[in-house]
């Protein structure tokens, strides 16, 4: 599809009020997407397992204007409080989906969003919540165009998404999505998200992500500076060819079920992601000695006891712990015996893959 394909057909607005209530999860990549090209174009294809219990829940309702405007108006209450420093962020975000949602100039909307896992505890929220908004859009757009198919849908608020937060266009659907093209993804679009239609061995059924809690405050340099950084990047093409070919090795790993496999790709990614940070100008670090001290311990515990554990990072200093269902119990013992102590206040997440976002509820 091309981005033309988008652009709904001009129609005068004949309803005057909405309101829409969507659930969109997080989601962690296992082929990590970072640098992006004019117009939120990945600089490589991503792979990412999404979310259940981290999520955001929003609620929009959508009210027409009396006067005219270029842009929507609208207010934003996040937690039960009006947050202005969230203004500049939503604000590009419609300008950026305006082309794509014309009608949306015509209203004003009151947004009233909520994440499962606490704001400042560095797992970030702009995937989930960008997610949330976008399907709350669409669902105001599926009643003034109702013969849009629920593929149609989903497509569009994955690319309204990806349009806020690049990552954001995987937090639709579940449990693995994909986001870019390459050559073993049929259907992968640069433009939006899909559901992996790959075969998936059963050991990656409700694969479970612990989320341990290093460093919850404001990371140091954002995401979106970290992108532009990989623009000037020495080792950019170094780092986009092997993301293809990882991505090529774990389609293979997720038919066949090779965790050994999986934990060297999975943990590659990761660490390649931070080499990028290390080694741009300016160069930088977002992991903390606890990150490293974890992800030693990590190591040791594979190699003694034999389970198929490994851990992934995003742009920050926490971890995720990836491991299958049947290891739980002793993961979950072996965190609190060994690594809790490396956590800020202790404190962690128990998640797992999960089937992507819900409605929670709309009226017209
Ligand atoms: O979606 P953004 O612009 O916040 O970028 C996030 C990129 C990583 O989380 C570091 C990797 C990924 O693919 O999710």
């Amino acid at each position: 599809m091309l981005v033309q394909d988008f652009i709904p057909a001009d129609i005068e607005v004949k309803t005057d009020q909405g309101s829409a209530s969507w659930r969109a999860p997080s989601n962690i990549a296992l082929v990590k997407y970072w640098g992006k090209y004019e117009g939120q174009i990945p600089a490589n294809p991503s792979l990412s397992f999404t979310l259940s219990a981290s999520h955001t829940h929003t609620t929009t309702h959508f009210k027409k204007r009396t006067e005219q405007g270029e842009i929507p108006t609208f207010d934003l209450i996040f937690e039960g409080k009006s947050r202005p420093d969230f203004h500049p962020k939503i604000s590009t975000y419609f300008e950026r989906i305006l082309p794509y949602t014309p009608w949306l100039k015509d209203f004003h909307l009151e947004i009233s969003t909520e994440n499962s896992f606490p704001h400042s505890s560095g797992i970030a929220s702009s995937a989930s919540s960008m997610a949330a908004l976008s399907l709350c859009v669409l669902e105001m757009e599926r009643v003034l165009y109702p013969s849009m198919t629920d593929d149609a849908f989903l497509r569009k608020a994955s690319f309204l998404a990806r349009l806020g937060s690049g990552s954001a266009c995987r937090s639709v659907e579940g449990p693995l999505v994909s986001w870019g093209r390459h050559e073993k993804l049929s259907g992968g679009s640069d433009l939006y998200g899909t559901a992996y239609g790959g075969s998936v061995h059963d050991v990656f059924r409700e694969y479970r992500d612990t989320i341990l809690l290093v460093h919850k405050g404001q990371k140091t340099v954002s995401s979106t500076a970290g992108h532009s950084l990989m623009k000037d990047h020495h080792y950019a093409r170094q780092r986009f060819s092997p993301a293809h070919l990882n991505l090529t090795h774990l389609i293979d790993i997720l038919k066949n079920g090779d965790l050994e496999g999986f934990a060297q790709i999975v943990e590659s990614e990761a660490l390649s992601l931070h080499a990028m940070m290390m080694t741009s100008i300016p160069y930088y670090l977002l992991m903390k000695p606890n990150t490293l001290a974890i992800i030693e311990k990590i190591w040791e515990f594979r190699r003694d006891t034999g389970e198929p554990l490994c851990f992934t990072l995003d742009a920050g200093a926490n971890v995720h712990l990836l491991y299958p269902a049947s290891g739980e119990d002793k993961v979950l013992q072996f965190i609190k015996n060994e690594l809790v102590a490396y956590c800020e206040k202790g404190q962690y997440i128990c998640d797992q893959s999960g089937q992507g976002a819900k409605k929670l509820g709309s009226a017209v």
